[in-house]
Formats: C-alpha cells, structure tokens, sequence
C-alpha cells in the first residue's frame, strides 16, 4: 500500500516512528522500499553525495527530476519527497509553485520539501493550494549555509530556539504536512514534536522526533571523511564495495575471471568448422 500524508499522520498519532532515507536513483530505492521504509527523499544532499559539489547551492531543477524520476520508478510502497533546490521557491510564489508542480508531474513525486520558516509560508501556502503536499525544513538547513558561516547547529541560544518554534507552529498553520528538524538540540526538538500535530522527522535532533532521516551513504558507510556526530554507521558497504572490486581487478589481471561457469557453449562442430574456414 502506497503510503500518504495520512499514513505519516497516523504514525504520529499512534507512536509509530517514521522511517526515511534519502535515495538517488532507481536500484536503491527499490531495495529500500522492499525493506518497508516508509518515505524517501530525494535530497538536494545529491549535490554532494552524487555530483561531489562542496554544498548543495549548485543543484538545479533538472537535477532533482532526473533523480526523482529514477526514485518514484523503485518505491512502490514508500512516499516520496523531492528537495525543491536553491533557487527554484525562494524568489518568488509563482516560481514555487511552477517549480513544485514540475517535480511531482515530471519526478512522479508524492510531496516536495523546502527550507525555512515565517519567510517562506507564502510559498508553502501556494503550493498546498495547488494540491501539493509540502514537508517544511527548519534548523541547520543547508541551503543557508552561507548565511549560517558553515554546518553548525542551530537553536542553542534562546532567542533562536524561540524562533525556531515560532517558525515551526508557522509553517504548520501555512499547510505543511510534516517538518524535517535538523541539527538542533534533541530538548528542542521534543518541545517542536509536542506542540505540532504534524510529525517532525529528525536528523541529528534526537530521538524525540516522531521519525528519523539519514543520507543513506552516510549510514551504509559509504562516506569517507568527516562524519558528522548524529550520523550511526549501520553497515559499512564502502569497505565491502572495495573488497569486490580489489578481488575484480586482481582476478581479471591474473586471468582467474571470467571462469568456465560464466561463459557461453557451443556446439565442437560449429568451432571445428570455423577453425578449418580460418586455416
Ligand atoms: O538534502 C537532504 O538530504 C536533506 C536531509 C539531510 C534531510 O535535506
């Protein structure tokens, strides 16, 4: 079953925490949503997950299509979220909407996610007028990098996180259907989940969330680097990624592959015939 806004509210209301991951393409949302994760979201992090930008400022429209098209394909069961990039609501209502209306008809997505609090409600307004789900994005929000002088945790300070929960009854009251909370004190976080009654979905704001998000290559272990402190290395894919394609360099250099039991037969008459055409 397909899930929905509904579903995700539901999950709220009975406890049931929110599981979502990003993806990027096709194979790795389908693997995830065999694992019954209930959201993906195709993140603008693919600026530096899959393109190897420095920040996600770069990413484009025809960035997050291409990539949420590739998504919706796999997630059969799973809702799918796509990032509305750096400049594609900010500017104005209109392009918002445009822009919006673009990822869930040519990306197939479900509902769109975009940064910021009070000054963007107009937008999310809009967009949920044109029946389009929004996921809002308060705290550390990548996009505001610049803005923030680097990734650093927001809402420590009281005036902050006051404006942080003043943002996030806002965006409520505009139509969003959820909001991603993101590197901010975990006490602050809990306050947020307890006076929405949309779900906040966490990362690297504690466990009170009423779900968690991660960047799948961060918790598959397949970043290299800095980690930052909320990421869990699940699985270390990375190492076991290496380890094959060491073993395929080396096999294939020293002639061990391909071995019988990955090539095609054929008929001794058929080759005994052509020998005899080559003498
Ligand atoms: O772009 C992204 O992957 C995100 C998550 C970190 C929430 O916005």
């Amino acid at each position: 079953m397909k899930n929905t806004v509904s579903t995700l509210l539901k999950q709220k209301q009975s406890g049931d925490k929110i599981t979502m991951l990003t993806a990027y393409d096709y194979t790795t949302a389908k693997i995830m949503d065999e694992c019954g994760v209930n959201a993906i979201l195709i993140g603008d992090s693919l600026g530096m997950v899959m393109l190897g930008y420095e920040n996600t400022l770069p990413v484009t429209m025809e960035d997050m299509i291409h990539h949420t098209a590739a998504v919706s394909r796999g997630a059969e069961n799973a809702f799918v979220v796509a990032d509305m990039p750096f400049m594609s609501y900010q500017v104005s209502v209109q392009d918002a909407v445009i822009n919006a209306g673009r990822l869930i008809k040519e990306g197939g997505a479900n509902a769109v996610k975009l940064e910021g609090g009070a000054e963007v409600c107009d937008q999310i307004r809009a967009i949920v007028n044109a029946s389009i789900p929004v996921v809002a994005h308060l705290g550390l929000t990548p996009q505001s990098v610049n803005a923030f002088g680097g990734f650093k945790v927001q809402g420590k300070s009281l005036d902050k996180a006051r404006k942080l929960i003043a943002d996030a009854l806002e965006i409520q009251e505009a139509g969003a259907c959820a909001v991603v909370l993101e590197g901010i004190p975990a006490k602050l976080a809990d306050i947020i989940t307890k006076k929405l009654f949309i779900p906040t979905i966490g990362i690297g704001a504690g466990n009170g969330c009423d779900g968690q998000v991660l960047v799948y290559q961060d918790m598959l272990g397949l970043t290299t680097g800095h980690t930052p402190k909320f990421v869990k290395r699940f699985a270390e894919v990375g190492a076991l990624m290496r380890q094959g394609i060491t073993d395929y360099i080396s096999e294939t250099k020293e002639g061990s592959f391909p071995a019988q039991e990955h090539t095609y037969a054929v008929d001794d008459d058929v080759i005994n015939e052509l020998m005899k055409e080559c003498d």
